[in-house]
């Protein structure tokens, strides 16, 4: 029996602005009607400011790829992101970012994951060996992905165990995305030059947060720089602007850090989530998955070597990727006036582009609500252009994309190998879009050893 897996239902007509803004608020995912899935373009005006879903490839090629430059991250990105990231690559704009991510992006190339591999797998078999002894309890299976990741991000970054900060660092970004990730009106009208009322709130956090990454960063420099680099950290330090020559100063560093532990840990803590929840309602899958898992002996040497062997696993991924995109929605603000097939935009339209719609389009998939990893085999034809983009697209595309293909490919190997995993109750987990795809509740699952 295929398996659909359970989505909030999406809203027979196009939302009035009250019900955007309370989509936007609760679950962002209930921000696109029904026909959105079938049509091209959807536009609406709010506040005399138009508002428009992209679905096609030439329009989103546009935007992301032919004038990147014409288009930025929209006010309310940028006041969610801010306090947590900084002003690191994820929020940097024109020279600036083009100059930040020369620099950041060889420190994420696929010739350092080899590196990064050997970091995942020690946190691998650290979660594998504390995963035995909860065989068959309820098990919090977000809470477990998150410490995870973190541990992972914390390792790879830092080569540091996250034990004595990841508690208080999970407990802050809980308190954030609580109190502070949830855009006002305010924070979408205002532009982000201007402080809302929320902003308050949000720097105050951010000092906080800034001031725990630092605490972080600190013993990390007190280690001398050996001269082959053991983590991303080592890498960044060293990193040098091909160009000028430059390198980060001290708060650069800092921001950088925060950003890539955020935009790192969090999006692939609910990738692995839905993966193998997902796998836990589809017992034939999670078979399917297992012969491989069990068979594939990871290289203790070069567990990176395995990586490429792992293909059902990594069409598992992308299956998941399709149907819970992490990042589900890219958005831009128009800096000028922009003509988009025979669209006119005028400065400060909001477009969005939104993997979570191109992903269950039925103009681009077939079944799209279906969960079946196979249609990602290497036998089958590939998605259309755009109709798969987990990781964005064009010069801003995801600069950990390989890490984290990695890293979910690693654990998701590792955990299948080794249990049988099943839910602990029956209630459907239904996807809420607040900055990342989370679930409604942390459904528990159960673990049997295999
Ligand atoms: C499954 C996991 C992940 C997903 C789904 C994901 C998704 C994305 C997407 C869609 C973008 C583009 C956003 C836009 O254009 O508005 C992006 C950007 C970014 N991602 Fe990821 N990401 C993941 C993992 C990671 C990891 C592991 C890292 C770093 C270690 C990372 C660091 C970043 C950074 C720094 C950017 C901004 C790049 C720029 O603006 O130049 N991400 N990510």
């Amino acid at each position: 029996m295929p398996f659909i897996p359970p989505v909030p239902a999406a809203p027979e007509t196009p939302p009035s602005f009250r019900q955007f803004l309370r989509a936007v608020r609760t679950n962002a995912l209930c921000m696109w009607p029904k026909s959105a899935y079938r049509q091209d373009m959807a536009v609406s005006k709010f506040f005399g400011r138009f508002n428009v879903l992209l679905n096609t490839p030439d329009a989103i090629h546009h935007v992301l790829v032919g004038e990147p430059g014409k288009y930025r991250r929209s006010p309310a990105s940028i006041r969610v992101l801010r306090p947590i990231t900084g002003e690191g690559l994820l929020l940097s704009e024109g020279d600036d970012w083009k100059l930040q991510r020369r620099t950041v992006a060889p420190a994420l190339a696929p010739r350092v994951m080899p590196m990064l591999a050997r970091h995942i797998a020690a946190a691998n078999e650290r979660a594998v060996a504390r995963l035995h002894q909860q065989v068959g309890e309820p098990i919090d299976l977000l809470a477990t992905m998150q410490t995870l990741a973190l541990d992972i991000a914390g390792r790879s970054m830092f080569s540091l165990e996250m034990d004595q900060y990841g508690a208080l660092m999970r407990r802050m970004l809980t308190e954030y995305a609580e109190n502070y990730s949830k855009p006002h009106l305010l924070d979408m009208l205002l532009p982000a030059s201007i402080p809302s009322p929320r902003d308050i709130g949000r720097m105050r956090f951010k000092r906080r947060w800034m001031s725990l990454i630092q605490t972080i960063l600190a013993v990390r420099m007190a280690t001398p720089q050996p001269e082959v680099p053991r983590d991303i950290f080592d890498l960044l330090r060293a990193a040098r602007d091909p160009e000028t020559g430059a390198g980060f100063s001290a708060a650069q560093l800092r921001d950088q850090v925060a950003t890539l532990i955020l935009a790192g840990h969090e999006t692939t803590a609910v990738t692995l989530f839905w993966a193998l929840l997902t796998l836990a309602e589809a017992p034939e899958e999670q078979e399917w998955l297992a012969e491989e898992a069990v068979g594939v002996a990871i290289d203790t040497e070069n567990p990176f070597a395995s990586v490429a062997r792992l293909i059902r696993t990594r069409a598992v991924v992308n299956e998941t990727l399709r149907l819970f995109p992490a990042a589900f929605t890219l958005v831009r603000e128009a800096i000028v006036p922009d003509r988009i097939g025979d669209l006119e935009l005028p400065p400060r339209s909001i477009v969005f582009i939104a993997p979570w719609v191109l992903h269950r389009h039925h103009a681009l998939w077939r079944d799209p609500a279906v969960f079946r990893p196979a249609r990602f085999m290497p036998d089958q034809p590939p998605p259309e252009r755009f109709a798969f983009m987990p990781f964005g697209a064009g010069p801003r595309i995801c600069v950990g994309a390989q890490f984290a293909m990695t890293e979910a490919i690693m654990v998701l190997a590792a955990i299948v190998g080794q249990f049988r995993i099943t839910r602990a109750d029956t209630r459907p987990v239904l996807p809420v879009g607040i900055v990342t795809i989370q679930p409604d509740y942390a459904a528990p699952v159960r673990l049997t050893s295999r």
